[in-house]
């Protein structure tokens, strides 16, 4: 029986590895080191003979690289981003790509209110605070942030999504426990009974909080730039738990220091794991490092729909949640599969 080779560029979390291997999978695991990031070199080395490649987004899975996988019968993403693949180029050469959509949603929408809250309600200040033994006795001018719902000033707050895909979406469902106003700006849609739709430039104008849900691609690529800054409020803040590259990091962070918005909150950065020069003395900035989705649970379940897609690839059968399907159609997908299957 054919017990296919799965190559997995990092480690990833039970049942994920479980599943592999009962499926009859032999595992090669390119970098065990779960702190480090994988040599280039290492992983075209074991790629070359990869029936399934499993893939973290800290790896770029570019046309070279799927090239040189001349074994491959598919790319199985841990993730539901999957920015780091050329797509374009694994439908060209026949190879199907999966990610992990669904499982994240609500911890990720979770993670967006942990760090709206927390940076309007000043919550890493207060803790340092505290920690380093300043608290001498309760003032009323200690530590003030903004309202999130109504405020003392009676002003329904309002709570801008950008990218109002599932994620959005169940942003957008928290925010009924705080009477938010809610507003969006996605490409597809166009309101609804309770979230009205309006251009990005409106949505920045007029929003309280701004939160950012948009896919990376070249159309959203620096969507927040220095224009856009200047368009929110300067009482208002900016929340990022999508991907780094839509904002222009170095203008946030000169909009940040020069008070041109009250805060930023972000989980995922322009570079990383680098900040911008300048980002991490914000003090009106909160930063975490890219745990949108980093419950245990919810980890579980990436390593289940990650595992189930790669099992499915090496199988020679279509992967639950294949980015893009239409490889399946395609003359390069029939022909290399016969390749691969002789
Ligand atoms: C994703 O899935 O794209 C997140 O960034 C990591 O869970």
């Amino acid at each position: 029986m054919d017990r296919p080779r799965i190559v997995l560029t990092r480690r990833i979390p039970e049942p994920g590895p479980r599943l592999l291997q009962d499926a009859g999978a032999v595992l090669h695991v390119v970098q065990q080191d779960d702190e480090a990031a994988v040599p280039r070199p290492n992983l075209h080395e074991a790629a070359a003979d990869a029936d399934v490649l499993l893939t973290l987004l800290t790896e770029h899975i570019d046309e070279p690289l799927l090239r040189h996988a001349q074994s491959t019968r598919g790319v199985a993403q841990f993730a539901v981003g999957y920015n780091n693949i050329d797509v374009p180029a694994a439908t060209a050469l026949g190879i199907p790509v999966s990610n992990t959509p669904g499982v994240l949603t609500e911890t990720t929408a979770d993670l967006t209110w942990a760090l709206l809250l927390g940076i309007a309600r000043r919550i890493v200040e207060a803790h340092q605070y505290m920690t380093s033994g300043r608290f001498s006795i309760w003032g009323p001018q200690l530590l003030l942030g903004a309202d999130v719902g109504h405020g003392t000033d009676g002003q329904q707050r309002t709570l801008g999504i950008i990218g109002f895909g599932r994620i959005g979406q169940a942003v957008a469902r928290r925010a009924r426990g705080f009477d938010m106003r809610v507003i969006a700006c996605s490409p597809h849609f166009n309101g609804s009974s309770d979230v009205e739709s309006v251009s990005l430039d409106d949505l920045l104008i007029q929003s309280d909080f701004v939160t950012l849900h948009a896919a990376l691609n070249s159309d959203t690529h620096h969507l927040i730039g220095e224009r856009e800054l200047r368009l929110m409020k300067p009482t208002a803040y900016l929340i990022n738990v999508a991907r780094g590259e839509l904002i222009d990091e170095a203008a946030l962070v000169r909009a940040l220091q020069h008070c041109v918005i009250a805060g930023a909150a972000l989980d995922v950065f322009e570079r990383e794991p680098h900040m911008a020069g300048g980002l991490a003395k914000c003090t009106n900035a909160l930063l975490v490092p890219h745990i949108g989705s980093a419950t245990v649970a919810t980890r579980a379940k990436m390593a289940t729909l990650a595992a189930t897609n790669a099992i499915a690839h090496a199988r020679f059968e279509r992967a639950p949640h294949c980015i893009n399907p239409d490889v399946y159609e395609g003359n390069a997908y029939r022909e290399r599969m016969d390749r691969l299957r002789t």
